[in-house]
């Protein structure tokens, strides 16, 4: 496997932990050969921290694509600078991963996917909650059907962001469908992934209550009816005070014909069944975690593997999961979600 350079866009933040996950766990693997940030004081750290000239550090996305001619790109900035940035990325010859979601507007989502399909190159989307012990063993307990099939799943995201800041940067707090773009991208695209089908109709309702640290919706209830009949509803709450389910804790309960299965925080499987013993156990280990994983399953597409699951053209079908929730919570209608996407070619 040769190694990979890398330009990457962004170096705090979430970027400055990919570039730790690079030189941590794919030293062997990737190599960062360009930066850009909007921050002259984090090009500098990060710059100096990885042996960068000046001549490899840049201010703007556009002039770094059109300069290094790296084997990827990884962007890891705010949503709205995504497809400008993988869009340039691309049209300089360069494969991208980038963070989620995958853009600010549906329009601005298909223009990666357009690019993506125009030019040929990989183009893959974090999707790190999919990637636990705990996930993949409830897709394994529902593929084998050892509790037969799965008729519905709840789920279920509560975090305590009640103060200004507490979700990390001010924007997130500051941002129209904060939770939706932010948190709620996380938990459709789970249970599109749990479900094993892709949303038919979406519908639900978002408020922000008075309490709130967020200026837009901090909360919101959205269901979905799956292309493979499977039924899916969630609670979203960013100003939770009560029972928290934040990150790597939200709560999910699939209801199979011959039981139910809960996960929650940690790697605990929890099965109940009617008349039974609950059964508890330990989901078995997979070998990365999170987006290591992403990050394995890109090198290897890039390598001749396999796409990524979560490649720009498939979870658009989540990104658009989004896109409906907001619609809905604005007018209150059902969604048919392949109205959104009929011109694309996916
Ligand atoms: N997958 C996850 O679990 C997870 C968690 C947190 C954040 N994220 C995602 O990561 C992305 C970044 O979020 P964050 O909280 O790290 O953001 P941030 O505000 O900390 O910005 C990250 C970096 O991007 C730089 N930046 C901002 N605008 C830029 C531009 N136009 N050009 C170049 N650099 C720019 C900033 O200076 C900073 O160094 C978002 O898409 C967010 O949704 C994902």
């Amino acid at each position: 496997m040769a190694k990979q350079t890398c330009l990457m866009i962004g170096g705090s933040g979430m970027a400055g932990g990919w570039i730790n996950n690079f030189t941590t766990n794919f030293s062997d693997r990737i190599e960062i050969v360009g930066l850009a940030d909007v921050s002259t004081d984090v090009l500098t750290a990060q710059g100096e921290a990885l042996g960068l000239s000046n001549s490899q550090l840049f201010t703007d996305f556009n002039e770094a694509c059109a300069t290094v001619k790296a084997d990827f790109c990884g962007i890891a900035v705010p949503p709205q600078f995504h497809s400008p940035a993988a869009i340039a990325a691309m049209e300089n010859g360069m494969p991208v991963i980038c963070e989620k979601p995958i853009a600010d507007t549906l329009d601005a989502a298909k223009a990666m996917v357009r690019t993506s399909q125009k030019t040929g190159l990989p183009c893959a989307i974090i999707q790190n909650y999919r990637y636990a012990d705990n996930k993949q063993e409830l897709i394994r307990i529902r593929d084998e059907g050892r509790l037969g099939r799965l008729q519905h799943i709840v789920g279920r995201y509560a975090c305590d962001y009640r103060r200004y800041l507490s979700w990390g940067r001010a924007w997130r707090h500051d941002m129209d469908f904060g939770l939706l773009f932010e948190g709620s991208v996380h938990h459709l695209d789970m249970l599109r992934f749990l479900s094993g089908g892709d949303c038919e109709t979406l519908i639900g309702f978002g408020w922000n209550p008075e309490w709130s640290s967020f200026q837009h919706y901090s909360s919101g209830f959205y269901m979905m009816r799956m292309d493979n009949g499977v039924h899916t509803s969630y609670e979203g709450n960013s100003s939770s005070a009560g029972i928290v389910n934040c990150w790597n804790h939200e709560h999910y309960r699939a209801e199979f014909e011959e039981g139910a299965v809960e996960i929650a925080g940690g790697n605990q499987m929890t099965i109940h069944r009617v008349g039974g013993e609950t059964e508890v156990y330990e989901a078995p280990a997979i070998p990365y975690q999170a987006h290591q994983h992403l990050f394995d399953e890109f090198l290897n597409w890039l390598d001749g593997g396999e796409p990524s699951d979560t490649r720009v053209e498939d979870n658009i079908k989540s990104f658009v999961l989004v896109i409906a929730a907001m619609e809905t919570t604005l007018d209150g209608q059902p969604k048919q979600i392949t109205d959104y996407l009929s011109d694309l070619e996916i």
